[in-house]
């Protein structure tokens, strides 16, 4: 069993927990994800870890409630406890000199790029970083984000904070007024990922995307992980999730996120009716 230390609202439906974790903090490197169990017959959740407190052996993981199994996550307190919780999952994000670097993180993705922002930065990067959201209410870890970067920049769709667009306009007025980029990095919705590696294709610029297919196993074993990449097909949670956004194929990743479309409806629609009756929700 492992034991919620922590529980905070960060934004509507998006949640920060903090897990008793001594073992997978010891070894966790940025980019690398965890797979949970709430309950014994439960869904296994991967969620991708935002930070850890090494000596005090804390997970810091952050999730948005976009179906029956986060929703019913989202209503755990510290004190209660998860039936199980596995990692370090995946490849580590390679951390070298670059020079300059753009961490991009859209919606819930970025607790998942401030680590790496944070590991870029120690290895002497200058950091630029965008961070965007649909609107002000929505956006996450913007301290964190801006401690871990040389320069910060935001963007809402609707405007309410930051400059209005999307973070691939930030990331065009960058390359636009000059700067040299050497590397980029880029977690969020997988749009906002194929939007960001078609943008600098043209420039040449490297550029690296943690991809988020459906998990069931997450140790290589089952395939239900699987995209393609440059013809191959590639396992996210073994050769991943960081790949190549210029050869990934997006539109093939899209069509498999929405398999289960109907199913996670139903399941989350007869979720929401049972807890609502007893209050939980
Ligand atoms: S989740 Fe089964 S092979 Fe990746």
């Amino acid at each position: 069993m492992v034991k919620i230390l922590k529980t905070e609202e960060l934004a509507p439906d998006i949640k920060l927990m903090e897990l008793e974790a001594p073992l997978i903090t010891q070894k966790v490197k940025p980019g690398q994800f965890v797979v949970l169990r709430i309950y014994e017959e439960g869904e296994r959740i991967p969620l991708t870890i935002a930070d850890t407190d090494k000596e005090k052996g804390i997970l810091k993981i952050v999730f948005q409630e976009v179906g029956k199994s986060t929703k019913l996550l989202g209503t755990l307190k510290a004190g209660d406890e998860i039936v199980d919780l596995i990692g370090p999952l995946g490849r580590a994000t390679k951390i070298e000199k670059f020079g300059t670097v753009v961490c991009i993180g859209g919606g819930v993705g970025t607790p998942e790029i401030y680590p790496v922002a944070k590991a870029l930065r120690q290895a002497d990067n200058k950091v630029i970083s965008i961070i965007g959201a649909r609107s002000k209410n929505l956006l996450i870890m913007e301290k964190e984000m801006r401690d871990a970067s040389d320069e910060l920049y935001i963007t809402t769709d609707d405007g309410t904070y930051g400059h209005k667009g999307f973070v691939t306009d930030e990331l065009k007025r960058i390359i636009d007024r000059g700067t040299k980029i050497d590397h980029v990095l880029a977690v969020g919705p997988v749009v906002m990922m194929k939007a960001v590696s078609k943008l600098t294709q043209p420039y040449n610029i490297p550029t690296l995307v943690s991809l988020n297919p459906i998990m069931l196993d997450a140790t290589g074993m089952c395939g239900v992980c699987r995209v393609e990449v440059g013809g191959e097909t590639k396992f996210a949670c073994v050769d991943g999730p960081e790949f190549d956004g210029h050869k990934v194929d997006f539109d093939l990743l899209i069509a498999r996120q929405r398999i289960y479309l109907k199913e996670e409806k139903e399941s989350m629609e007869l979720f929401m009716k049972t807890h609502k009756e007893c209050g939980h929700v």
